[in-house]
């Protein structure tokens, strides 16, 4: 995934200039080419469609779904929603915490960001949860070391090629 630059900006400004209804849709744009949306272009899109920066700045704090940084190498989105829960899913969210070092939905640890989901569409599977958006079903502590240790090879080989 490319970093955002000013150059993946430009178009997306010409297509979205004096539009200001139309903020959401640049922002998912930019996010869906440069996985994050850099706060140094916030000016930039303020101006060309005719908005105050706190207003963009406040658009883009809103929503969680938008990423004021680089995303972490790995995400593993689990699934809090009430059937993982009640088949060991918050016993797995210890376990996950406890291997990677980090903490659900708080900064990211290293490569590794842990995210909360609320169903993901899995329930008579649960526990469910994604590593890097590919979605895995009764996932136990012991089959999640296996996927996060298969992941972070397939992030590896894909750094080498
Ligand atoms: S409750 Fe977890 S997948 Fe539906």
């Amino acid at each position: 995934m490319a970093h955002a630059t000013h150059e993946t900006l430009a178009p997306l400004l010409a297509r979205h200039a004096g539009k200001p209804a139309e903020l959401l849709e640049l922002l998912h744009s930019l996010q869906d080419t440069d996985g994050f949306v850099d706060p140094a272009h916030l000016p930039a899109i303020a101006a060309a469609l005719n908005l105050s920066r706190a207003e963009v700045h406040g658009v883009v704090t809103f929503y969680h779904h938008f990423r004021t940084a680089p995303p972490p190498r790995t995400i593993i989105q689990l699934c809090r929603a009430e059937a993982c829960q009640s088949r060991g899913g918050e016993a797995l969210a210890r376990h996950i915490e406890g291997c990677t070092g980090g903490r659900f939905d708080g900064e990211p640890c290293g490569d590794i960001g842990l995210e909360s989901v609320y169903c993901l569409g899995q329930c008579a599977l649960s526990p469910a949860l994604t590593i890097n958006d590919t979605l895995h079903a009764r996932v136990t502590p012991a089959r999640f070391d296996a996927l996060l240790s298969e992941a972070q090879s397939a992030c590896a080989e894909g750094d080498r090629s």
